[in-house]
């Protein structure tokens, strides 16, 4: 299948059967992440693979509105950047979570991203320090979000190549 075929069909899936991810799909989907590209080379990207239902429970409560899901998916992956080592250390994880998502959506995995940075939970914390305190990551280490991963249980319509908002390229 031709990439842009991959990326029309990639729809954000948030319902899973609770089957395990085979491995090597999971291990294709984190040779993905480890091939983005970054600001200067510098990698400054880690990859945290969570599986235990109990910390994905704890995940799902980190941030009040969009992770409900995380408690309800086989794998989470979150994208924590070292702050210290790059000044693009937004762009640089949301490189690697989008090529993270084409790739699950190549290997028939289901994927949602969750967006953590700037977000807050039902008691107004800061969603970013609860999943870094859950995760027992610290500082400078920075997390734009997770990738939720499942086999998927729910079914949604690609896109349209005819359908594109071409109004939104300007020459
Ligand atoms: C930066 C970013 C943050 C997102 N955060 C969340 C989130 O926290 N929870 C969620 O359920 N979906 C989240 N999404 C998924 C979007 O809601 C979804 O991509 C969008 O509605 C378009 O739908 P599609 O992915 O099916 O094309 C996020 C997507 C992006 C790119």
């Amino acid at each position: 299948m031709e990439l842009i075929e991959i990326m029309a069909k990639r729809r954000s899936i948030r319902k899973y059967t609770g089957e395990e991810i085979p491995e090597e799909k999971l291990n294709r989907i984190l040779q993905a992440a480890l091939l983005a590209q970054t600001s200067r080379g510098k990698q400054p990207w880690e990859f945290y693979v969570i599986k235990d239902p109990e910390v994905l429970q704890k995940l799902s409560r980190a941030k009040k509105h969009g992770a409900a899901l995380l408690a309800d998916c086989n794998t989470a992956i979150a994208v924590f950047a070292d702050s210290d080592l790059s000044d693009a250390w937004i762009e640089d994880s949301s490189v690697a979570l989008a090529h993270m998502s084409l790739m699950a959506q190549e290997q028939g995995v289901g994927s949602c991203w969750v967006q953590m940075r700037m977000r807050i939970d039902s008691e107004g914390n800061d969603a970013e320090q609860n999943v870094r305190d859950i995760l027992d990551v610290e500082l400078p280490w920075r997390l734009v979000g997770l990738m939720a991963l499942g086999m998927p249980a729910e079914e949604k319509e690609g896109y349209s190549l005819d359908e594109l908002k071409w109004e939104k390229v300007h020459r």
